[in-house]
Protein backbone atom coordinates (compact mmCIF):
# COMPACT_ATOMS: atom_id res chain seq x y z
CA UNK A 1 0.00 0.00 0.00
CA UNK A 2 1.20 3.57 -0.97
CA UNK A 3 2.01 5.43 2.03
CA UNK A 4 1.77 9.56 3.00
CA UNK A 5 4.59 11.00 4.58
CA UNK A 6 5.68 14.73 4.95
CA UNK A 7 8.48 15.93 2.89
CA UNK A 8 9.72 19.69 1.99
CA UNK A 9 9.49 20.20 -1.61
CA UNK A 10 10.41 23.39 -3.70
CA UNK A 11 7.24 24.20 -6.14
CA UNK A 12 8.58 26.89 -8.37
CA UNK A 13 12.11 29.10 -9.37
CA UNK A 14 12.99 31.08 -6.23
CA UNK A 15 9.70 30.08 -4.65
CA UNK A 16 10.44 29.66 -0.34
CA UNK A 17 10.21 25.63 -0.06
CA UNK A 18 6.83 24.28 1.82
CA UNK A 19 6.12 21.24 3.99
CA UNK A 20 3.81 19.15 2.12
CA UNK A 21 2.08 15.41 2.08
CA UNK A 22 3.32 13.42 0.29
CA UNK A 23 2.78 9.61 -2.05
CA UNK A 24 5.44 6.96 -1.51
CA UNK A 25 4.58 4.28 -3.57
CA UNK A 26 5.33 0.24 -1.97
CA UNK A 27 8.83 -0.91 -3.11
CA UNK A 28 8.35 -2.06 -6.93
CA UNK A 29 11.35 -4.70 -8.68
CA UNK A 30 14.71 -3.62 -7.51
CA UNK A 31 13.96 -0.77 -5.48
CA UNK A 32 13.69 -0.07 -1.48
CA UNK A 33 11.66 2.22 1.15
CA UNK A 34 13.74 3.68 3.49
CA UNK A 35 12.41 5.50 6.93
CA UNK A 36 14.87 8.91 7.12
CA UNK A 37 16.85 9.44 9.80
CA UNK A 38 18.90 12.45 9.45
CA UNK A 39 19.43 14.44 5.98
CA UNK A 40 21.81 17.39 5.29
CA UNK A 41 21.18 20.69 3.87
CA UNK A 42 23.30 21.32 1.02
CA UNK A 43 24.23 23.75 -1.41
CA UNK A 44 22.90 21.44 -4.13
CA UNK A 45 19.70 22.07 -2.73
CA UNK A 46 19.55 25.60 -2.54
CA UNK A 47 20.24 25.34 -6.94
CA UNK A 48 17.61 23.28 -7.31
CA UNK A 49 15.46 25.45 -6.00
CA UNK A 50 16.60 28.38 -7.53
CA UNK A 51 15.84 26.65 -10.65
CA UNK A 52 20.06 26.36 -11.58
CA UNK A 53 19.90 22.67 -12.08
CA UNK A 54 16.86 22.28 -13.95
CA UNK A 55 13.30 23.24 -14.72
CA UNK A 56 11.65 20.15 -13.16
CA UNK A 57 9.56 21.48 -10.70
CA UNK A 58 8.13 20.26 -8.28
CA UNK A 59 11.54 18.84 -6.54
CA UNK A 60 11.33 17.37 -3.55
CA UNK A 61 14.68 18.07 -2.02
CA UNK A 62 17.04 16.70 0.06
CA UNK A 63 20.15 14.44 -0.75
CA UNK A 64 22.68 13.85 2.52
CA UNK A 65 20.68 11.09 4.31
CA UNK A 66 21.24 7.97 6.10
CA UNK A 67 17.97 5.38 7.11
CA UNK A 68 17.08 2.23 7.84
CA UNK A 69 14.91 0.21 5.42
CA UNK A 70 11.67 -0.09 5.77
CA UNK A 71 10.94 -2.74 2.45
CA UNK A 72 12.15 -4.01 -0.47
CA UNK A 73 10.91 -5.13 -3.77
CA UNK A 74 11.34 -7.95 -5.74
CA UNK A 75 14.51 -9.17 -6.45
CA UNK A 76 16.78 -6.94 -4.18
CA UNK A 77 19.13 -9.09 -2.17
CA UNK A 78 21.92 -6.48 -1.18
CA UNK A 79 19.81 -4.96 1.27
CA UNK A 80 17.04 -6.04 3.62
CA UNK A 81 14.26 -4.62 6.36
CA UNK A 82 16.14 -3.33 9.21
CA UNK A 83 20.03 -2.83 7.62
CA UNK A 84 20.95 1.07 8.61
CA UNK A 85 22.05 2.54 5.11
CA UNK A 86 23.41 6.26 3.38
CA UNK A 87 21.48 7.02 0.43
CA UNK A 88 23.98 7.22 -2.25
CA UNK A 89 23.22 9.03 -5.57
CA UNK A 90 26.24 6.45 -7.72
CA UNK A 91 24.22 3.25 -7.48
CA UNK A 92 26.49 1.91 -10.53
CA UNK A 93 25.04 -0.15 -13.30
CA UNK A 94 27.55 -2.59 -14.11
CA UNK A 95 26.75 -2.24 -17.97
CA UNK A 96 27.93 1.05 -19.33
CA UNK A 97 31.12 1.95 -21.03
CA UNK A 98 32.62 3.62 -18.05
CA UNK A 99 32.02 0.22 -16.25
CA UNK A 100 32.49 -1.99 -18.64
CA UNK A 101 36.10 -0.27 -18.31
CA UNK A 102 36.50 -0.60 -14.75
CA UNK A 103 35.90 3.11 -13.80
CA UNK A 104 32.56 2.59 -12.07
CA UNK A 105 33.38 5.83 -10.24
CA UNK A 106 32.00 7.77 -13.49
CA UNK A 107 29.04 6.00 -14.17
CA UNK A 108 27.35 7.30 -16.66
CA UNK A 109 24.11 5.37 -16.57
CA UNK A 110 23.63 5.34 -12.65
CA UNK A 111 20.18 3.82 -11.12
CA UNK A 112 17.12 5.63 -10.00
CA UNK A 113 13.43 4.12 -8.45
CA UNK A 114 11.35 3.69 -11.27
CA UNK A 115 8.06 4.42 -9.42
CA UNK A 116 7.32 8.27 -8.89
CA UNK A 117 6.18 10.03 -5.53
CA UNK A 118 3.62 12.31 -6.18
CA UNK A 119 1.87 15.39 -4.36
CA UNK A 120 -1.71 14.56 -3.50
CA UNK A 121 -3.14 15.40 -6.34
CA UNK A 122 -1.29 12.90 -8.65
CA UNK A 123 1.82 15.61 -9.98
CA UNK A 124 5.31 14.01 -10.19
CA UNK A 125 8.25 14.75 -8.10
CA UNK A 126 11.70 15.04 -9.22
CA UNK A 127 14.04 13.71 -6.24
CA UNK A 128 16.63 16.11 -5.98
CA UNK A 129 19.57 13.45 -6.96
CA UNK A 130 17.33 10.79 -7.71
CA UNK A 131 17.27 10.77 -3.94
CA UNK A 132 14.39 13.39 -2.32
CA UNK A 133 15.28 12.87 1.53
CA UNK A 134 14.17 15.79 3.33
CA UNK A 135 10.95 13.41 3.88
CA UNK A 136 10.16 10.79 6.52
CA UNK A 137 10.40 8.33 4.04
CA UNK A 138 11.92 7.63 0.47
CA UNK A 139 11.69 5.46 -2.51
CA UNK A 140 15.04 4.69 -4.02
CA UNK A 141 16.65 2.39 -5.95
CA UNK A 142 18.35 -0.83 -3.93
CA UNK A 143 21.65 -0.22 -5.51
CA UNK A 144 21.51 3.70 -3.97
CA UNK A 145 20.84 1.84 -0.07
CA UNK A 146 24.73 1.93 0.70
CA UNK A 147 25.44 -0.29 4.41
CA UNK A 148 27.41 1.11 7.10
CA UNK A 149 28.14 0.36 10.96
CA UNK A 150 24.92 1.06 12.87
CA UNK A 151 27.48 2.56 15.72
CA UNK A 152 27.74 5.50 13.74
CA UNK A 153 25.56 8.65 14.22
CA UNK A 154 22.77 9.17 12.01
CA UNK A 155 23.26 12.90 11.74
CA UNK A 156 27.45 12.86 10.68
CA UNK A 157 26.67 9.64 8.87
CA UNK A 158 23.91 10.89 6.14
CA UNK A 159 26.60 14.06 5.20
CA UNK A 160 28.85 11.16 3.92
CA UNK A 161 25.95 10.45 1.14
CA UNK A 162 27.24 14.17 -0.39
CA UNK A 163 29.18 17.29 0.37
CA UNK A 164 31.37 15.78 3.10
CA UNK A 165 32.19 12.26 0.02
CA UNK A 166 32.73 14.78 -2.57
CA UNK A 167 35.40 17.07 -0.29
CA UNK A 168 37.18 14.34 1.03
CA UNK A 169 37.14 12.50 -2.91
CA UNK A 170 38.17 15.68 -4.79
CA UNK A 171 40.88 15.58 -2.16
CA UNK A 172 42.00 11.61 -2.41
CA UNK A 173 40.34 10.28 -5.42
CA UNK A 174 40.56 13.15 -8.16
CA UNK A 175 43.12 15.17 -6.77
CA UNK A 176 45.08 12.12 -5.73
CA UNK A 177 46.88 14.06 -3.06
CA UNK A 178 49.77 12.17 -1.26
CA UNK A 179 52.46 12.51 1.41
CA UNK A 180 54.15 15.58 1.65
CA UNK A 181 52.37 17.40 -1.45
CA UNK A 182 50.80 20.94 -0.65
CA UNK A 183 47.04 21.65 -1.67
CA UNK A 184 45.09 24.92 -1.00
CA UNK A 185 41.49 24.54 -1.53
CA UNK A 186 39.27 27.67 -2.13
CA UNK A 187 35.80 27.82 -0.74
CA UNK A 188 35.89 26.58 2.52
CA UNK A 189 31.88 25.50 3.19
CA UNK A 190 31.05 22.41 3.88
CA UNK A 191 32.63 20.76 0.55
CA UNK A 192 35.97 22.74 1.08
CA UNK A 193 36.28 22.04 4.64
CA UNK A 194 35.88 18.21 3.74
CA UNK A 195 38.68 18.51 1.06
CA UNK A 196 41.05 20.01 4.02
CA UNK A 197 40.33 16.82 6.07
CA UNK A 198 40.95 14.92 2.82
CA UNK A 199 43.84 16.57 2.48
CA UNK A 200 45.12 15.70 5.65
CA UNK A 201 43.97 11.75 5.74
CA UNK A 202 46.08 12.22 2.65
CA UNK A 203 49.70 13.03 4.37
CA UNK A 204 49.69 16.49 2.44
CA UNK A 205 52.27 18.94 4.27
CA UNK A 206 50.84 22.04 3.43
CA UNK A 207 47.30 22.95 3.71
CA UNK A 208 45.89 26.24 2.73
CA UNK A 209 42.57 27.41 3.12
CA UNK A 210 41.21 30.21 1.32
CA UNK A 211 37.58 31.72 1.64
CA UNK A 212 36.26 35.19 1.97
CA UNK A 213 34.87 34.72 5.59
CA UNK A 214 36.68 34.89 8.18
CA UNK A 215 34.79 32.48 10.67
CA UNK A 216 35.09 29.48 7.78
CA UNK A 217 38.58 30.12 8.15
CA UNK A 218 38.93 29.62 11.50
CA UNK A 219 37.17 26.46 10.97
CA UNK A 220 39.39 25.24 8.30
CA UNK A 221 41.70 25.66 10.83
CA UNK A 222 40.58 23.41 13.20
CA UNK A 223 39.37 20.71 10.48
CA UNK A 224 43.53 20.74 9.59
CA UNK A 225 44.39 24.03 7.36
CA UNK A 226 48.04 24.66 8.04
CA UNK A 227 47.69 28.67 6.81
CA UNK A 228 44.84 30.60 6.18
CA UNK A 229 44.42 33.12 3.48
CA UNK A 230 41.28 35.97 3.30
CA UNK A 231 40.92 36.76 -0.45
CA UNK A 232 39.05 39.73 0.07
CA UNK A 233 42.09 41.12 2.02
CA UNK A 234 44.73 39.20 -0.15
CA UNK A 235 45.74 38.53 -3.02
CA UNK A 236 44.84 34.28 -3.53
CA UNK A 237 47.56 33.61 -5.72
CA UNK A 238 50.57 35.56 -4.44
CA UNK A 239 49.77 33.89 -1.15
CA UNK A 240 49.45 30.65 -2.40
CA UNK A 241 52.49 30.97 -3.98
CA UNK A 242 54.69 32.77 -1.04
CA UNK A 243 53.02 30.00 1.22
CA UNK A 244 54.99 27.38 -1.46
CA UNK A 245 58.25 28.59 -2.00
CA UNK A 246 57.29 30.84 -4.88
CA UNK A 247 55.67 28.03 -6.98
CA UNK A 248 51.92 27.10 -6.30
CA UNK A 249 50.90 24.27 -4.64
CA UNK A 250 50.56 20.43 -5.99
CA UNK A 251 46.80 20.44 -6.04
CA UNK A 252 44.26 23.18 -6.20
CA UNK A 253 41.14 22.57 -5.27
CA UNK A 254 37.99 24.97 -6.05
CA UNK A 255 35.02 24.29 -4.01
CA UNK A 256 32.85 27.68 -5.11
CA UNK A 257 32.21 26.96 -9.11
CA UNK A 258 32.49 30.64 -10.18
CA UNK A 259 34.93 31.66 -12.89
CA UNK A 260 37.07 34.00 -10.94
CA UNK A 261 37.46 31.28 -8.43
CA UNK A 262 38.56 28.76 -10.80
CA UNK A 263 40.93 31.00 -12.34
CA UNK A 264 42.61 31.74 -9.09
CA UNK A 265 42.69 28.06 -8.59
CA UNK A 266 44.56 27.61 -12.21
CA UNK A 267 47.58 29.78 -11.40
CA UNK A 268 47.64 29.43 -7.83
CA UNK A 269 48.80 25.85 -8.48
CA UNK A 270 52.83 24.59 -9.59
CA UNK A 271 53.87 24.09 -13.07
CA UNK A 272 52.55 20.29 -13.90
CA UNK A 273 49.92 20.73 -10.88
CA UNK A 274 46.23 19.38 -10.74
CA UNK A 275 43.11 21.66 -10.50
CA UNK A 276 40.15 20.04 -9.02
CA UNK A 277 36.97 21.75 -9.42
CA UNK A 278 34.57 20.53 -7.49
CA UNK A 279 32.42 23.74 -7.14
CA UNK A 280 29.03 23.38 -9.39
CA UNK A 281 29.12 26.70 -11.60
CA UNK A 282 25.68 27.99 -12.84
CA UNK A 283 25.13 27.45 -16.62
CA UNK A 284 25.66 31.40 -17.52
CA UNK A 285 28.78 31.18 -16.65
CA UNK A 286 31.84 31.47 -18.86
CA UNK A 287 35.74 30.71 -18.35
CA UNK A 288 38.27 32.44 -20.66
CA UNK A 289 42.49 31.73 -20.13
CA UNK A 290 44.96 32.23 -22.39
CA UNK A 291 45.58 28.81 -24.10
CA UNK A 292 49.17 29.24 -23.97
CA UNK A 293 49.03 29.30 -20.50
CA UNK A 294 46.71 26.35 -20.05
CA UNK A 295 49.58 24.59 -22.59
CA UNK A 296 52.66 26.01 -20.75
CA UNK A 297 51.77 25.45 -17.41
CA UNK A 298 51.00 21.78 -18.20
CA UNK A 299 49.78 19.30 -15.59
CA UNK A 300 45.97 18.18 -15.47
CA UNK A 301 42.73 20.09 -15.06
CA UNK A 302 39.78 17.91 -13.23
CA UNK A 303 36.17 17.75 -12.57
CA UNK A 304 35.17 16.16 -9.05
CA UNK A 305 31.47 14.85 -9.70
CA UNK A 306 30.78 13.15 -6.14
CA UNK A 307 34.91 12.62 -5.58
CA UNK A 308 34.83 10.11 -7.89
CA UNK A 309 33.46 7.97 -4.97
CA UNK A 310 32.57 4.50 -5.28
CA UNK A 311 29.38 4.31 -2.48
CA UNK A 312 30.29 0.19 -1.03
CA UNK A 313 33.79 1.14 -1.35
CA UNK A 314 34.50 4.64 -0.02
CA UNK A 315 31.16 5.10 2.81
CA UNK A 316 32.36 2.07 4.95
CA UNK A 317 35.42 3.47 5.10
CA UNK A 318 34.89 6.59 6.07
CA UNK A 319 32.34 5.47 8.73
CA UNK A 320 35.12 3.10 10.11
CA UNK A 321 37.67 5.73 10.43
CA UNK A 322 35.36 8.09 11.77
CA UNK A 323 34.41 5.29 14.63
CA UNK A 324 38.37 4.67 15.42
CA UNK A 325 38.59 8.77 16.06
CA UNK A 326 40.39 9.15 12.90
CA UNK A 327 37.64 11.20 11.27
CA UNK A 328 35.87 13.99 13.00
CA UNK A 329 32.19 13.84 10.76
CA UNK A 330 30.59 15.54 14.04
CA UNK A 331 32.40 18.89 13.27
CA UNK A 332 31.01 19.28 10.02
CA UNK A 333 27.24 19.37 11.91
CA UNK A 334 26.69 23.00 12.83
CA UNK A 335 23.31 22.61 14.32
CA UNK A 336 20.08 20.25 14.21
CA UNK A 337 16.74 21.12 12.71
CA UNK A 338 13.47 20.07 12.39
CA UNK A 339 12.01 19.26 8.94
CA UNK A 340 10.42 22.66 8.84
CA UNK A 341 12.93 24.34 9.12
CA UNK A 342 14.57 24.23 5.76
CA UNK A 343 13.99 27.31 4.76
CA UNK A 344 15.50 29.27 7.24
CA UNK A 345 18.67 26.48 6.71
CA UNK A 346 19.02 28.32 3.28
CA UNK A 347 19.21 31.58 4.89
CA UNK A 348 21.55 30.64 7.34
CA UNK A 349 23.56 29.22 4.52
CA UNK A 350 23.49 32.40 2.18
CA UNK A 351 24.84 34.38 5.57
CA UNK A 352 27.73 31.80 5.56
CA UNK A 353 26.45 31.25 9.21
CA UNK A 354 26.95 26.96 9.13
CA UNK A 355 29.29 24.43 7.58
CA UNK A 356 25.79 22.02 7.41
CA UNK A 357 22.42 22.18 9.13
CA UNK A 358 20.95 19.02 9.19
CA UNK A 359 17.03 17.60 9.63
CA UNK A 360 16.94 15.21 11.94
CA UNK A 361 13.38 12.81 12.16
N1 LIG B 1 30.95 18.08 -7.39
C1 LIG B 1 30.10 17.54 -6.55
O1 LIG B 1 29.83 16.34 -6.63
C2 LIG B 1 29.45 18.38 -5.49
C3 LIG B 1 28.76 17.79 -4.42
C4 LIG B 1 28.19 18.63 -3.43
C5 LIG B 1 28.27 20.01 -3.57
N2 LIG B 1 28.92 20.54 -4.64
C6 LIG B 1 29.08 22.00 -4.85
O2 LIG B 1 30.16 22.47 -4.07
C7 LIG B 1 29.99 23.88 -3.85
C8 LIG B 1 30.17 24.17 -2.36
O3 LIG B 1 29.12 23.54 -1.63
P1 LIG B 1 28.95 23.78 -0.05
O4 LIG B 1 27.79 22.95 0.37
O5 LIG B 1 30.27 23.66 0.60
O6 LIG B 1 28.52 25.33 -0.07
P2 LIG B 1 28.67 26.45 1.06
O7 LIG B 1 27.72 27.50 0.70
O8 LIG B 1 28.59 25.79 2.41
O9 LIG B 1 30.20 26.96 0.91
C9 LIG B 1 30.66 27.83 -0.07
C10 LIG B 1 31.87 28.57 0.50
O10 LIG B 1 32.50 29.34 -0.54
C11 LIG B 1 32.87 30.59 0.01
N3 LIG B 1 32.99 31.56 -1.09
C12 LIG B 1 31.99 32.15 -1.80
N4 LIG B 1 32.52 32.99 -2.73
C13 LIG B 1 33.87 32.88 -2.62
C14 LIG B 1 34.96 33.49 -3.30
N5 LIG B 1 34.75 34.36 -4.30
N6 LIG B 1 36.22 33.15 -2.92
C15 LIG B 1 36.43 32.26 -1.90
N7 LIG B 1 35.43 31.67 -1.23
C16 LIG B 1 34.17 31.97 -1.58
C17 LIG B 1 31.77 30.90 1.01
O11 LIG B 1 32.20 31.87 1.96
C18 LIG B 1 31.53 29.52 1.63
O12 LIG B 1 32.38 29.31 2.74
C19 LIG B 1 28.60 24.22 -4.39
O13 LIG B 1 28.76 24.75 -5.69
C20 LIG B 1 27.90 22.87 -4.44
O14 LIG B 1 26.86 22.83 -5.37
C21 LIG B 1 29.54 19.75 -5.57
ZN1 LIG C 1 27.71 2.21 -15.35
ZN1 LIG D 1 24.87 17.67 -2.25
Amino acid sequence: MAQQVRAVVARGKGSPVSLETIIVPDPGPGEALVRIQACGVCHTDLHYREGGINDDFPFLLGHEAAGVVESVGEGVTDVAPGDFVILNWRAVCGQCRACRRGRPWYCFDTHNAEQKMTLLDGTELSPALGIGAFAEKTLVHAGQCTKVDPAVSPAVAGLLGCGVMAGIGAAINTGNVGRGDSVAVIGCGGVGNAAIVGARLAGAATIIAVDIDDRKLETAQRMGATHTVNSQATDPVEAIRGLTGGNGADVVIEAVGRPETYRQAFYARDLAGTVVLVGVPTPEMKLELPLLDVFGRGGSLKSSWYGDCLPSRDFPMLVDLHLQGRLDLGAFVTETIALDEVEKAFDRMRNGDVLRSVVVF
